[in-house]
């Protein structure tokens, strides 16, 4: 169908709640990095619509940079094994690099990441996460700045696809099981 809202079951965060606990993310973030420039490290494709109203959000220098990873089959969900697709444009030795995501399920992507970028030489990395999904962890991560920690819903947009679509929604949305079963 053309009307994509027909697939929603309900909105779990409003355009207007998302831009309210987004401020209040940039606050955090701009009092903790005075006086320091911060590099965020954008995980496509999922994490670039929060991270513009993010960086936005953020008053203080904020280069940007994307990493784009996949998972190496079936195997990744035990091993947690990743493959970079396209790494940075940047060096990252000696600057203080938030890694933004738009949520955290297994935390496997991020558990590749942090130890990949750590071996970089950083001056300190965070994460900084839309949305957490601790249900569904198999590895811990140590998330700095959570928007909103959820139940084990099927989400979608604000960056959240399901097979490409829904990405583009202004809100977050709980998708009926009937646009993603059969
Ligand atoms: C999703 C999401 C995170 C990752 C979280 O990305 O955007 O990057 O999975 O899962 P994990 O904690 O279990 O590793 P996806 O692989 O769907 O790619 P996309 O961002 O392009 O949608
Ligand atoms: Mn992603
Ligand atoms: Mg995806």
């Amino acid at each position: 169908s053309n009307n994509m809202m027909a697939d929603v079951e309900k909105i779990l965060f409003s355009e207007e709640q998302l831009t309210s606990r987004i401020k209040e993310l940039g606050e955090a973030i701009t009092r903790d990095y005075a006086g320091k420039e911060i590099l965020m490290i954008g995980v496509l494709r999922g994490a670039v619509i929060f991270m513009a109203d993010l960086a936005r959000a953020i008053k203080l220098p904020v280069a940007i940079d994307f990493m784009a990873v996949s998972s190496y089959g079936s195997s990744t969900s035990s091993s947690g094994v990743v493959r970079i697709l396209k790494d940075l444009d940047e060096d990252v030795e000696n600057k203080h690099v938030i890694i933004v995501e738009d949520i955290i399920d297994s935390g496997l992507t991020l558990n590749y990441l942090m130890d990949n970028l750590w071996s970089r030489k950083p001056a300190s990395i965070k994460i900084c996460t839309l949305l957490n999904k601790p249900d569904r962890r198999k590895v811990e991560v140590p998330i700095a700045y959570n928007g909103f920690t959820i139940p084990d819903y099927f989400v979608v947009g604000y960056g959240l696809d399901f097979a490409e679509k829904y990405r583009n929604f202004p809100f977050i949305g709980v998708l009926k099981p009937e646009a993603y079963e059969g």
